[in-house]
């Protein structure tokens, strides 16, 4: 009780005290609760500083602080292995002996380990630094010393129903079981509560694997309110969980946050039972109470080995390593033609060695065959599935635009029709001319002022296939297609879409791109936004009673749907239990979000019917597939995995920390937010798809809670790792800004819109990278300053204008509209779908094209009294990126109004030089009449 009160009320005190330069964000205003560790850490460490260089009368209210803020740590600090409870209680009595500088020394020492890591490698980091070479380093968890090969370092949670007292014993008794040939090194953290497991499992990414005792109790040591909030955003607890069996409810909360995790049961239940019970499912292993703790401990280590094996890598590194003579058509395999050259040595030197040894045109010797594997590469895949949540998974080394191309051939046939974002990636626009299926192209919500789309809401997908229904062409409805997220970070309403589609066909299959998103499997918060996790959820909630019941009731009040039924377009459609088959494809371009070479791209599948699309699929796989698949992209494929599996946790909660750091310091700095701004959730997000009312991360009056709930519920979220920088208002276009940002400051970003660039935030980027950006914008907002200072009301006269007319003066976004009649099976259907193919195809032939200048006078005749402007082409401008024509499509005075706008260069389908390639109308009446 003691310990409660006090951990409370220094938390309260230190937070009211706002500490000389204390804690700049609130604990409960980080999103990433690690990383809010760590600045409590950073704060320590400022007020140390201040403590030991202050005058004896300056001293006491610092070190009272520095003993609040201590305190207010030490509930976290109980849930992770490095400091630990030795070198905490070092630092406790160097404050209560008045030793200043000692206590400063020793903060510096642990937050500078905390934050470069150095405590998984180095012994030295778990030293107080009196304590040198002579202390005993047995008792030291890492046995990695300097010069022997590295052991990875990972800690483990024991959930104990034991006594605090007992605690040190049992951490000693797995401390004990270290062996030198041990392949990794952990460290044991004790917990006695299910909440202390949770908050363990949430602060520290140092856990792999959590070893539950049974008989353990529910409540937290600590009743600090702010962690009970942290808690429930992470894991709501429900009623059940504080009655049911605790040790079984803990794996499954457990399993929620970190699903990749090993989890072990001891219990002197009837192990048998249990193990082949549902209830069992999570956990990795049970073992009797009175097991002997070697066979924990091996478990533990081969639990972690098989996540860090990565059977493609490691055969490789093999293969590399052997004498291996190649008669096979790969000169640079082995490197002789490149390190023996006279000419180009320097590429050998400039890669390396082990790139050549590693390469090989051979698909025996263990290298698997990309397009057959039976060998590593398939144990690859099917790791890469179940990392990303997925029943099957492909790896495929031509980057997600083959991905998509693949999807798309495996489950569509010529006729089939495609609901699709038409602002989505153009290679599912060229799948689609391939495969022959039928585009019904849907358009995402316009967000005008900066010349981009947002996504595609629920309801016009809704209105599309209930008007195929009306029109009894709902079976030829196969697929939808839609961007998750967005490259500008719209994060869709994944489940609910594909429940609300599911209530209209129950055997819709749906493709999520997710190019963009793989690194979000890996957030517990994006997570349920993601493809493969909306798959799982759905799966669990057509078994679920309680959903029944709710469908039961849904059927009840809105009898047999109308498809003619406006309401219908309002209400949360439900599907049926029975009826629905779940038919989900994720394709991630793993090189844009986690660590594979470029180009690295998977598949990940949960199709319960995928026994029927696996022939077409693997033909599908067979086209688009090199028969020379790069070793290398697939080996990083593997390797990304393991990192993902391993540290996938703490590198995307620290990305998105990060994010959402730099966005606050944008908008917040008085200089750069004169010129310079990040478009927040609210600006992104049109407010009806907003409904919680969430506006952006750390809005006044919003807890880290409610933007939680808006996660949960709303139609659209924004990724904050996606920043949206405004630079219009400092009198730039995107694409020049850009040109400065690489040409001046070294600055490179990919993604411009008229009056925006945007930042992408991974996992590579660290905070130097936020002081680059940052002091770059604070050097132009400057230069802006300056310059208008300086160049009289003439120069702020244009600048004025030049800002308005990138800010103000922006085109509308045209819609689809349609295809051409011609094109059309029934020109009055409602629906819009064409045959996309025939036009492109139709192209081929040149006597059925023409060309016309866009800013000629016939396309203005053309537009008023016809014939119709057809176009031959996709035509793509980047910015935005989408195609604002495709093959068959009407152009429209709309279409015409905004390319005349454009001031951008790079159009892709169209040469200026030559006009808009339209359809000729003699041809196309010629096809019609075909
Ligand atoms: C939404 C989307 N899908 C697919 C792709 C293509 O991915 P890749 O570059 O891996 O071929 C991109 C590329 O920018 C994209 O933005």
């Amino acid at each position: 009780m003691k310990r409660q009160n006090e951990a409370a009320e220094a938390m309260k005190r230190t937070a009211e005290a706002g500490a000389a330069e204390a804690p700049s964000i609130d604990l409960r205003d980080f999103f990433s609760a690690s990383e809010a560790r760590v600045d409590r850490w950073r704060s320590l460490h400022r007020i140390a500083k201040a403590l030991a260089d202050a005058s004896a009368a300056q001293a006491d209210p610092l070190r009272k602080e520095s003993a609040d803020l201590l305190a207010a740590m030490e509930p976290i600090e109980d849930l992770c292995g490095f400091p630990g409870p030795r070198l905490m209680e070092h630092l406790h009595d160097r404050i209560r002996t008045g030793d200043r500088t000692g206590f400063a020394r020793l903060v510096q020492r642990i937050s500078f380990a905390l934050l470069s890591n150095s405590y998984r490698d180095d012994p030295e980091a778990w030293k107080s630094e009196d304590e040198g070479e002579a202390y005993a380093p047995e008792i030291l968890p890492p046995s990695i010393g300097r010069g022997q090969s590295r052991r990875p370092y990972f800690e483990i949670l024991m959930v104990s129903p034991g006594e605090r007292s007992t605690w040190p014993e049992l951490r000693e008794v797995f401390r004990r079981l270290r062996r030198e040939h041990d392949e990794f090194i952990y460290e044991p953290v004790v917990v006695g509560s299910l909440e202390d497991a949770l908050l363990a499992t949430i602060f520290n990414f140092n856990l792999q694997a959590v070893v539950i005792s049974d008989g353990f109790g529910f409540a937290s040591q600590y009743s600090v309110p702010v962690l009970q909030e942290i808690l429930r955003r992470h894991v709501p607890i429900d009623d059940a969980a504080r009655t049911g069996d605790l040790g079984t409810t803990l794996a499954r909360l457990i399993r929620r946050v970190r699903p990749e995790m090993d989890l072990y049961l001891v219990t002197d239940r009837n192990v048998g039972k249990l193990a082949g019970s549902d209830e069992g499912d999570a956990i990795r292993r049970v073992f009797y109470g009175v097991e002997e703790p070697m066979e924990i401990h091996l478990s533990i280590l081969e639990g972690v080995k098989e996540r860090y094996t990565t059977p493609y890598f490691d055969n490789l590194k093999r293969y590399a390593q052997r004498p291996i003579g190649t008669f096979h058509a790969l000169p640079i395999a082995r490197g002789k033609s490149i390190f023996k050259s006279n000419w180009i040595r320097d590429m050998g030197e400039f890669y390396g060695v082990n790139l050549f040894l590693a390469e090989s045109s051979a698909t025996t010797g263990g290298l698997d065959s990309l397009l057959e594997p039976t060998g590593n590469i398939k144990v690859a895949q099917d790791k890469a599935a179940r990392a990303l949540g997925g029943d099957r998974s492909f790896f495929v080394t031509n980057g997600t635009s083959t991905s998509n191309k693949i999807v798309h051939q495996a489950l569509l046939k010529p006729g089939d029709i495609v609901l699709i974002d038409r602002d989505c990636h153009k290679s599912h626009h060229y799948g689609l001319v391939l495969a022959g299926a039928q585009p019904l192209y849907i358009d995402a919500f316009p967000l005008t002022q900066y010349s981009m789309y947002g996504s595609l809401a629920i309801k016009p997908i809704k209105k599309a296939l209930l008007q195929l229904k009306a029109e009894g062409k709902l079976d030829r409805a196969k697929l939808v297609v839609l961007t998750n997220c967005t490259f500008d970070g719209h994060v869709a309403n994944v489940q609910r879409t594909m429940l609300e589609c599911l209530a209209i066909k129950p055997d819709l299959i749906f493709l999520w791109d997710e190019a963009w998103f793989g690194f979000a499997r890996f957030s517990p918060f994006l997570r349920r936004r993601t493809a493969m996790g909306a798959a799982a959820a759905i799966r669990d909630l057509m078994r679920d009673p309680e959903y029944r019941k709710r469908y039961e009731a849904f059927k009840a009040g809105a009898g047999k749907l109308d498809p003619k039924d406006p309401k219908l377009l309002d209400m949360e459609l439900l599907p049926d239990p029975d009826q629905v088959r779940v038919r989900v494809y994720e394709t991630d371009s793993v090189h844009k979000s986690m660590s594979a070479l470029r180009q690295g791209s998977i598949v990940v599948v949960a199709d319960q019917d995928f026994h029927t699309v696996e022939a077409s699929f693997k033909e599908a796989f067979f086209t688009h597939t090199s028969t020379s698949p790069n070793l290398q992209l697939i080996a990083s494929i593997d390797v990304a995995r393991r990192q993902m599996e391993l540290e996938g946790y703490e590198l995307v909660g620290r990305a998105t920390q990060l994010a959402i750091e730099v966005r606050r310091e944008i908008n917040a700095h008085p200089l750069i937010s004169k010129y310079f701004r990040v478009a927040t959730p609210a600006e992104m997000i049109p407010a009806e798809y907003r409904k919680s009312g969430f506006t952006d991360w750390g809005a006044p009056g919003w807890t880290m809670t409610d933007t939680i709930a808006a996660l949960d519920g709303d139609e659209f979220y924004l990724d904050p790792t996606r920043i949206t920088l405004l630079c219009g208002a400092a009198g730039y276009d995107g694409s020049q800004f850009k040109a400065r940002l690489a040409n001046e400051f070294d600055i490179q970003i990919n993604k411009t819109s008229r009056n925006s660039v945007l930042v992408q935030i991974n996992i590579n980027n660290t905070r130097s990278d936020l002081a680059h950006l940052i002091k770059t914008l604070a050097d132009m907002a400057r230069g802006i300053d300056k310059r208008l200072a300086e160049g009289g009301e003439e120069e702020q006269a244009a600048f004025k204008a030049r800002v308005k007319a990138l800010v103000e003066d922006v085109p509308e976004l045209p819609d689809f509209q349609r295809f051409h009649d011609t094109f059309r099976d029934n020109p009055k259907s409602v629906t819009q779908e064409g045959h996309m193919r025939e036009a492109y195809y139709m192209a081929y032939d040149a006597a059925n094209c023409e060309h016309v200048k866009l800013n000629s006078k016939e396309i203005d005749d053309r537009l008023a009294k016809g014939p119709e402007l057809v176009s031959a082409k996709f035509v793509i401008p980047y910015p935005p990126g989408f195609p604002i024509m495709v093959p068959g499509q009407v152009i429209t005075k709309e279409i015409i109004t905004f390319m005349r706008k454009l001031d951008v260069k790079e159009i892709h389908g169209y040469d200026a030089g030559k006009g808009l390639e339209l359809l000729k109308p003699d041809a196309l009446a010629k096809h019609k009449g075909k």
